[in-house]
């Protein structure tokens, strides 16, 4: 088997480049993927997965029914972007920052998308740096769309309040190494008492 074609093998080289970066010790478990991809309807709406990493989660969202043309990834790590492209043809991959979502949305022709999967590691950036690219991935949804983030951590991986969002935790599992805890986010302003 070669080193292109083993989703652990990519994944350890990356973390080995870029452990802050890359924010996990091992590709997202099925458990986690499953959950994370049982939030998206699969219709024709398209759907923007940010920081897809080996596609565990990918692989979970084409499973359920999502047309790969309807899959945008954004990863910024070039060689996790080619694995990526090359495990899933048809779906838009761009190697890029997440910051640069709704630029490289646009340049596809994609208005607003209803639903994010995020697996940015965000309790590794700066506060700063969190919110910034929190505000670019709620920048690209529709009006009622969902972003779905995972943590590690305990709490609410997001200042929902401070950026108008309303969250909900879907869930968390231990299945996953480490365990961690699904949340969904939407605009505040939409959510019914
Ligand atoms: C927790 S890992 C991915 C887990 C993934 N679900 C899997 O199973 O492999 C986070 C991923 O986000 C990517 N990433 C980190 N910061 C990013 C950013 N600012 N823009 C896009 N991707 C980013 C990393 O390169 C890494 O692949």
């Amino acid at each position: 088997m070669s080193l292109s074609s083993c989703a652990p093998l990519v994944f350890f080289r990356s973390l080995v480049d870029n452990p802050g970066k890359v924010g996990a010790l091992a590709p997202s478990s099925p458990k986690l993927s499953e959950l994370m991809a049982a939030t998206v309807e699969p219709n024709d709406i398209p759907v923007l997965e940010i920081g897809a990493g080996t596609g565990s989660i990918t692989r979970a969202l084409l499973r359920r029914g999502l047309r790969p043309e309807r899959l945008f990834v954004i990863e910024r790590d070039p060689t996790l972007a080619a694995f990526l492209e090359q495990k899933f043809p048809g779906v838009q991959v761009r190697c890029a920052e997440a910051v640069n979502a709704t630029r490289i949305l646009s340049a596809e022709s994609v208005g607003r998308v209803q639903t994010v999967i995020s697996s940015l590691p965000l309790r590794n950036l700066s506060p700063i740096e969190r919110m910034r690219n929190v505000r670019a991935m709620v920048g690209t949804l529709s009006k009622e769309g969902q972003l779905i983030q995972f943590t590690y951590g305990s709490g609410c991986p997001i200042p929902s309040r401070k950026l108008g969002l309303k969250a909900e935790l879907l869930g968390r599992v231990w299945l996953n190494f480490p365990p961690a805890a699904v949340w969904r986010f939407t605009r505040a302003s939409q959510a019914h008492p």
